[in-house]
């Protein structure tokens, strides 16, 4: 065993808040995918996040803090975005909101907005207190790459470029939390996840669609993402349609239906909850599985359907 993978022990848990302290890069757990962790409001901690991932100087990150109070410090809160910190934190809601001016502009990608998350994992929380800082935090892969929702996959992405990985098993939600702006009374969503715009709607007003200023608004979107090493093919649920795809290919499978014969390798999920839980797992584990290409099922666009088929459509570079 290495020594980077640490369980999320209190001892453990104090030692990487001193890392964090002290500028370096400590991952950690939340309830979505493991984040890779520095002191949000010292620039060079953050830069060695950019440099660790490989990521753009102009996607900005998220920072993690341990409640609205905290929150307070770095954002602009009004009150509708006060509402769905009230209703959705601790959890998987990102809110972004006109930044102040203690965060370094590295942090926020340039931007006058800032990304707020309180995360539910104890871990996550318990890093943020005993640090006493605000955590930026992008989630803990090479850019482009799949998220890890383990710590080993943590530790295959990013080995030699992080001082600790706080181990606290495999992620509960699995895809990144909801991205919305909360810049104006009426809110966008910048990127679904397990919190749905339903749920949203019942809290605040929302538009319709994904925010069509998407691409513009949250940098991160811009980029490829989430892409496995293996040709990714989104696959409707027709039979027939399937064999056209992989017409003399050797391949693997993941998705809700059952597939046609001739899988090198399936997965087969019971619910969209699994598929979301388990679909970087998934793609890291048929990646590796010795076909020419991953067939992948598109769910529907329900619930955290939603965020599966984005991250699907994504990671197959549309
Ligand atoms: O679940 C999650 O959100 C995980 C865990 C670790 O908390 N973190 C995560 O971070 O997914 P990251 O950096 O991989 O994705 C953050 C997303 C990116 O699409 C980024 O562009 C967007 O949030 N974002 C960050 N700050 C923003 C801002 N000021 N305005 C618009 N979008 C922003
Ligand atoms: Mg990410």
């Amino acid at each position: 065993m290495n020594d980077i993978i640490v369980p999320a022990t209190k001892e453990n848990i104090a030692k990487a808040a001193e890392i964090i302290k002290a500028g370096r890069l400590v991952a950690f757990p939340t309830e979505t995918v493991y984040g890779l962790g520095a002191n949000a409001l010292d620039p060079d901690a953050v830069k060695r996040i950019y440099a660790a991932k490989g990521r753009p100087p102009d996607n900005p990150l998220i920072l993690h803090v341990s409640g609205i109070r905290d929150a307070a410090k770095y954002g602009e809160i009004d009150e509708w975005s006060e509402a769905l910190m009230q209703q959705f934190w601790p959890g998987p809601l990102t809110v972004v909101l006109y930044s102040l001016d203690c965060v370094p502009l590295i942090a926020r990608g340039g931007l006058d907005t800032v990304a707020l998350r309180m995360p539910r994992s104890s871990v996550a929380l318990e890093l943020i207190r005993m640090s006493g800082l605000p955590l930026a935090g992008p989630s803990a892969n090479r850019s482009g790459r799949p998220s890890p929702t383990t710590a080993l996959a943590v530790l295959d992405e990013l080995a030699g470029a992080v001082d600790m990985i706080l181990d606290d098993g495999p992620t509960t939600v699995g895809v990144e939390s909801t991205v919305v702006d909360a810049t104006t009374p009426t809110v966008s969503v910048l990127r679904p996840g397990n919190v749905t715009i339903e749920d949203l709607r019942r809290v605040v007003d929302v538009t319709d669609e994904l925010c069509p200023q998407n691409e513009y608004m949250s940098p991160g979107t811009r980029y490829r993402h989430y892409a496995p090493l293996l040709p990714l093919i989104l696959w409707d649920g027709e039979e027939a349609s399937l064999r056209e795809l992989i017409d003399g290919l050797r391949w693997c499978y993941m998705g809700l239906a059952h597939p046609p014969a001739g899988a090198e390798k399936a997965k087969v999920f019971t619910s969209i909850g699994e598929y979301a839980r388990e679909l970087y797992t998934t793609l890291r584990e048929l990646e590796n599985c010795g076909a020419d290409v991953i067939v992948a099922e598109l769910p529907q666009a329900l619930g955290i359907g939603v965020a599966v088929k984005d991250r699907l459509l994504r990671a197959a570079g549309r």
